[in-house]
């Protein structure tokens, strides 16, 4: 029988999901699905920096690890996520006082330390994640405050340095149409581009809501970055309903997904369509829009929702 895998093959795209750690490691369904049903995967919170490195100098990757081996034995491509970024970073770095020099050499160590770790290992980099406001303007965090707009830069090449196989992405969210934070994208990675920065991909997350409209110029916007010569891939898809959904709203979400799809489908290098979670069970959407929910392909039983449908459908 065909999975999301399998039809993404023919359509000349992998078909991912973000994966929790802990179901992977406790939740037998959980990691049947992940091994049946995607063709690519993405560590929700493994690869971070506050869980790689908790204490300063002391590394962790046992969780990462086990998804890279699981990805493995089942043929599976690994996105990583993320290497910088201004959220989920460890206390001893967000509490510390440190000089833009030595910030600047923590962060060189970061990259290098963790993209050497999993050299050979890891098909995309979300290296950068986030820098933008939706103004277009980049976003103050620790590493534009000290660092100033260069670290963006920095990041790609030591990076690059370390694993000069694997294909490096920006990655953020609110840039699935045409609009001030894509287009300032859009202008960043022409000026790396043109400074030969290796930057190879742009990453789209696609977390919508079924009380927004559904961003139908997505093609637009992704074939201006493929113009570039860049790849491009949907990261984190996933359509959020204000609980609890009705049939209307579920038919909205599974519209919702299809715009996203479509989009990557329209895109020619585009290569990777991943969804942020595929079972409403652990998402992380009612933890941080109180109120909404539901918004994977698989219900709750790991029941298939209309999303899933539209997207083998559209595949
Ligand atoms: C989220 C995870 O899903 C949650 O489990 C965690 O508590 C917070 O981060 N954009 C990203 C992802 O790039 O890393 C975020 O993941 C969701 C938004």
């Amino acid at each position: 029988p065909q999975t999301l895998g399998t039809l993404g093959q023919k359509a000349g795209l992998r078909i991912g999901t973000a994966v929790n750690a802990t179901a992977l490691a406790e939740d037998a369904p959980y990691r049947a699905k992940v091994a049946g049903e995607f063709s690519s995967v993405t560590a929700e919170n493994a690869m971070k920096w506050e869980a790689v490195e908790p204490q300063r100098g002391t590394y962790d990757w046992a969780a990462a690890d086990e998804l890279v081996d699981f990805a493995k034995k089942n043929r599976q491509l690994v996105r990583g996520h993320t290497l910088v970024w201004h959220s989920q970073l460890p206390a001893w770095l967000n509490n510390g006082d440190f000089t833009a020099e030595e910030l600047r050499e923590i962060l060189h160590q970061h990259i290098t330390d963790q993209v050497t770790h999993f050299k050979g290992k890891i098909w995309q980099w979300d290296v950068v994640n986030e820098a933008f406001n939706e103004d277009g303007t980049l976003r103050d965090s620790i590493w534009l405050r000290k660092l100033g707009p260069g670290y963006i830069a920095d990041a790609f090449r030591w990076a690059h340095e370390a694993d000069p196989r694997a294909r490096l992405f920006i990655n953020d969210y609110n840039i699935e149409g045409v609009n001030a934070k894509s287009t300032a994208l859009h202008e960043l990675v022409t000026g790396l581009r043109e400074q030969r920065v290796p930057v190879h991909g742009v990453g789209i997350q696609g977390h919508l809501g079924v009380q927004y409209s559904a961003p139908h110029d997505i093609a637009d916007n992704m074939l201006r970055f493929d113009r570039l010569g860049l790849e491009t891939a949907i990261t984190e898809a996933d359509v959020r309903i204000p609980m609890p959904a009705d049939s209307t709203e579920l038919e909205a979400q599974a519209e919702g997904y299809g715009v996203l799809l479509r989009g990557c489908l329209l895109t020619p290098g585009c290569n990777d369509f991943t969804v942020w979670g595929f079972t409403d069970t652990y998402s992380w959407v009612p933890d941080t829009f109180p109120g909404q929910g539901a918004a994977n392909i698989f219900d709750a039983d790991y029941a298939p929702k209309p999303a899933y449908s539209t997207l083998r459908q559209t595949l």
